[in-house]
C-alpha cells in the first residue's frame, strides 16, 4: 500500500488525511502552523466538521495517522503527496498561488526518490505545469517524479460522506505510472473514475464550482421576479428542478452563496477566461448577482425598520452554511458590519461559529454573542435568520415572538412557512415569496 502525505491541513487536507487513514493507509499530514499540528497530534480537530473528530482520534491512536510541522517528513516517508494548501483570492480576483509555489520548491529540495505529487487544491488551469517546472528546477538530485491533478469536490458540513461516497473521482495524469498509482488508490470507491490530462482535470474543478454557483445566482435572480409578481420561488424551484436535466439541488434561493470556495472560484475562473482572451461575462453576472444579495436583504430590513440606529437586531445563524463553524465569506459578516456601522445593537447566535465570530469581530461596541437562540430575541426589534441550522427549525415561534419588542422576522433562507409565521404573530419577510 502506498504511503500518503498531505501538505496543508485545512478542510480538504484534514478530511483527505482522516479519510485515507480510516481506509487503512499510513498517512502523514504536514502544516506549518505548529499550534494546529499539536492539536492534531492529540487527536483534536482544529475545525468543526461532523465525524472528523472521531475518526481523527481513532486513527491517531491506531498509528495510521501522523502529523508534523516539517515538510521533509512528508517528502521522506510517503509515496503519494497531496498538495492541499490554500489558494485565496488576490485583490483582482485571481488565485494567490504563493503557497503552492513555495510547497513545490520545498518538495523539490527534499526529494530523494520517486514521488507522485498530486495537486488537490483548487487552482487555475496550467498550475500543475508550473508545479512540474518548479520541481524540475529546484530538484538538484535529478530525482524522478510525476505531477497529477485530483480535484476535490467535498462540501463542508458533509465532507466525510462526500469523501467516502463521491459522485465521481477525477484524475488528471500524464504518465502511466501516475495513472496506475491513482487508479489503485481509488478503484475501491466503486464510482466513475474520470481519467484526463492535467489541464482538463483542473478545468473540471473550476467549471463544477462555477456551474453550481451559477445555479444559485440564477434562482436568486428568479426569486427577485417572484417577489415583484407575488409568485413563489420555492414552487418555481421545484417545478424547474424536477426536470432531470436541471436537478433540484443548488436551486435554493436565499441571501447568496458564501464560503471559501464559490465566491473565490467564480472570480478566479472568469479571470482565467479573460486572461485567455475570452468573454466570461456570464460568470461576472453570477458574481454580481451574488454580491447584490446582501444589499437587497438590507433594503428589505430598512423597509421594515426605517432606521437602524439604536434598534436591537437579533441574528440567528452566522456560519456560511449549516453544520460548519466556517464563517469565511458568510453573508452574516457583511450584515453585522453594516448594522453596527449604522448604529444598531446586534445580538447573534450560532450553534458552532461563535468562537470564529469572536475572532473576526472581537469586542465590538454594540455586538453581543449569545449562547442560545432565545437570548437574541429578547427585546429585539427584528430577527434575521441567516443560516438554516436544523435546530432553528424546531424553535418555539410563540416564545420567540413574545420575547421581541416588535415581531419583525426576515428569513434569509426560507426556513419557515409564511402561514405558520403569520399564525405565530410575526411580520414575516422571506426570499421570493409573497410576504
Ligand atoms: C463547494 C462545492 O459544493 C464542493 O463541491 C466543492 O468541493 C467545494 O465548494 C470546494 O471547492 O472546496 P462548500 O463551499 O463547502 O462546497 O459548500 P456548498 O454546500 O457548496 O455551499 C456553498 C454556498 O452556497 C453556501 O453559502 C450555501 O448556503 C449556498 N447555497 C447552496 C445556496 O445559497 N443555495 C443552494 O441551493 C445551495
Amino acid at each position: 500500500m502506498d504511503r500518503i502525505g498531505i501538505i496543508g491541513i485545512g478542510y480538504v487536507g484534514l478530511v483527505t488525511a482522516v479519510g485515507f487513514a480510516e481506509l487503512g493507509y499510513k498517512v502523514t499530514g504536514v502544516d506549518k502552523d505548529g499550534e494546529r499540528i499539536s492539536l492534531l497530534r492529540n487527536g483534536i480537530s482544529p475545525i468543526f466538521e461532523p465525524g472528523v473528530d472521531e475518526l481523527l482520534k481513532k486513527n491517531v491512536s491506531k498509528g495510521n495517522l501522523f502529523f508534523s510541522d516539517k515538510l521533509e517528513d512528508v517528502v521522506d516517508k510517503t509515496d503519494i503527496i497531496f498538495i492541499c494548501v490554500g489558494t485565496p483570492s488576490l485583490e483582482d480576483g485571481r488565485a494567490d498561488l504563493t503557497q503552492v509555489e513555495e510547497v513545490s520548491r520545498n518538495i523539490a529540495m527534499n526529494l530523494n526518490s520517486y514521488r507522485l505529487i498530486v495537486e488537490k487544491s483548487t487552482v487555475p488551469v496550467k498550475t500543475a505545469q508550473w508545479i512540474k517546472r518548479t520541481i524540475k528546477l529546484y530538484n538538484r538530485k535529478r530525482v524522478d517524479f510525476d505531477v497529477a491533478s485530483n480535484p476535490e469536490f467535498l462540501k463542508e458540513g458533509n465532507a466525510l460522506n462526500d469523501f467516502f461516497h463521491p459522485d465521481r473521482i477525477v484524475i488528471g495524469v500524464e504518465s502511466e505510472r501516475a495513472r496506475e498509482k491513482l487508479r489503485r488508490l481509488y478503484e475501491r470507491f466503486g464510482v466513475p473514475l474520470i481519467e484526463t490530462d492535467i489541464n482538463t482535470a483542473e478545468i473540471i474543478k473550476h467549471a463544477s464550482n462555477a456551474f453550481l454557483a451559477m445555479k444559485i445566482s440564477f434562482i436568486n435572480m428568479i426569486a427577485d421576479l417572484c417577489e415583484k409578481t407575488g409568485a413563489d420561488i420555492e414552487k418555481v424551484s421545484m417545478g424547474v428542478g424536477l426536470d432531470r436535466r436541471i436537478g433540484t439541488e443548488f436551486l435554493k434561493a436565499g441571501i447568496g452563496y458564501g464560503g471559501s470556495c464559490f465566491p473565490k472560484d467564480v472570480k478566479a475562473f472568469y479571470r482565467i477566461g479573460e486572461e485567455h482572451g475570452l468573454n466570461f461575462g456570464l460568470l461576472r453576472e453570477v458574481d454580481r448577482i451574488n454580491e447584490e444579495r446582501v444589499e437587497k436583504f438590507m433594503n428589505r430590513l430598512k423597509e421594515a425598520l426605517w432606521l437602524f440606529r439604536e434598534k436591537k437586531i437579533g441574528i440567528l445563524g452566522a456560519s456560511f452554511k449549516p453544520e460548519t463553524d466556517d464563517i469565511r465569506e458568510a453573508p452574516s459578516l457583511k450584515i453585522i458590519e453594516r448594522l453596527l456601522k449604522e448604529g444598531a445593537i446586534v445580538k447573534v447566535h450560532d450553534p458552532k461559529a461563535i468562537s470564529n465570530l469572536k475572532k473576526h469581530f472581537g469586542d465590538r461596541d454594540g455586538l453581543k454573542y449569545c449562547e442560545e437562540p432565545y437570548e437574541v430575541a429578547r427585546d429585539a426589534e427584528a430577527l434575521l435568520l441567516l443560516t438554516e441550522w436544523e435546530e432553528y427549525k424546531g424553535i418555539d415561534l410563540k416564545r420567540l415572538k413574545e420575547l421581541m419588542k416588535t415581531p419583525i422576522f426576515l428569513d434569509g433562507r426560507n426556513l419557515f412557512f409564511p402561514e405558520k409565521m403569520k399564525e405565530a404573530g410575526f411580520e414575516y419577510h422571506s426570499i421570493g415569496r409573497k410576504n
